[in-house]
């Protein structure tokens, strides 16, 4: 990421600025929350996506850095949500939100953090990028959906389990590389090569998280391993495990998942059958190929620092730790 950085350290630094400016309401409890997710130590992905995306673009104007600010701001929320949802405790090596001040609390002021982030697209005034980004949340909501109903089915497969991942992550990280390309006024094929490009890195990042929560050290990812099996969720280090283990391994798994408290044995069984199959190994593997496949469209421009950071940032997707 050191390349990224560089080259957007300062916009960065400012994005930072913005949420601070973003986040009033006269509301105590929504600057307090809102202040203690966004200061809790993101990466701060969406964000430079859409910065180097622009800059690749030639963007040269002052909406940037507001429009990075709302993406991060959309993730926050989806983020507040997301752990109401999964009944997470753990959110960048802390307490969630939810665990601070409850539910309704979390869903509330994503709630705003969604409904700001419409103002102040509509302030940043391009229909265009408003039209990429509020797309983006539909699919987001659809996704989430999409994968509540996909809870604890063990006959989910890998296409139906990419197409939920595409949805509730990759879009997202589409959208911010689109976004940019549309603030510098890209040709088409060029925001296309962008979308595509994100869609890509979005699916290898959720590939990543998913591998991370078997095998991640808790401290270096900051949320709790083994959640998604505790919570039902079928990803596809147990996608593939499922395909290839025996008629009895299956019901052991089957066991696993429908029970609601997991205790420390029944997540040895399936990280041992999951190891046994090489689930982890084929879902890196998937990783790396689709950032493989990410970096194509990319070979229409002309090599800059901004390019090699985008490339920098995609090779990043598959050894982070966190
Ligand atoms: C977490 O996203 C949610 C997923 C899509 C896996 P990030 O890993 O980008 O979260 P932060 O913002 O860096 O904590
Ligand atoms: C992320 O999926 C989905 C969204 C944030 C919309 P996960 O549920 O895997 O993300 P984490 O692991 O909670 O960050
Ligand atoms: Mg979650
Ligand atoms: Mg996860």
């Amino acid at each position: 990421m050191h390349a990224a950085l560089a080259l957007i350290g300062e916009d960065l630094k400012n994005v930072e600025l913005q949420f601070k400016e973003d986040l009033q309401s006269d509301v105590p409890l929504i600057r307090k929350v809102g202040e203690y997710v966004l200061s809790s130590g993101g990466k701060r992905i969406r964000p430079a996506l859409l910065l180097l995306a622009a800059k690749l673009c030639g963007y040269q104007g002052d909406r940037h850095v507001p429009l990075a600010s709302v993406i991060e701001f959309i993730h926050t929320a989806t983020l507040l949500h997301d752990d109401v949802v999964d009944n997470a405790n753990l959110r960048r090596g802390i307490a969630s939100a939810n665990t601070l001040w409850g539910n309704e609390a979390s869903v509330l002021v994503g709630d705003f953090l969604f409904s700001k982030s419409f103002s102040l697209m509509v302030a940043n005034g391009d229909l265009k990028v408003l039209q990429v980004l509020s797309n983006a949340t539909t699919i987001i909501a659809e996704g989430e959906v999409l994968q509540l109903v996909c809870t604890s089915d063990l006959d989910l497969n890998e296409e139906r389990y990419i197409e939920v991942v595409k949805c509730k992550t990759a879009i997202l990280l589409s959208a911010a590389c689109q976004a940019g390309a549309v603030l510098g006024k890209a040709f088409p094929e060029r925001e296309d090569a962008l979308r595509d490009f994100g869609m890509g890195l979005g699916i290898a990042f959720q590939l990543m998280d998913d591998t991370l929560d078997y095998v991640a050290s808790e401290e270096q990812f900051g949320k709790s391993i083994g959640h998604d099996l505790e919570e039902g969720k079928i990803t596809l280090p147990l996608i593939h495990t499922l395909k290839q283990c025996t008629p009895d391994e299956r019901s052991k798994i089957a066991d696993v998942i429908e029970k609601d408290l997991l205790e420390k044995e029944d997540f040895q069984t399936v990280f041992d059958l999951v190891h046994k199959y090489g689930g982890i190994d084929y879902t890196i593997a998937a990783a790396k190929e689709y950032i493989v496949r990410s970096k194509v469209p990319l070979e229409i421009f002309e090599d800059s620092q901004e390019k090699a950071a985008l490339i920098d940032l995609a090779d990043y997707v598959v050894t982070r730790e966190r």
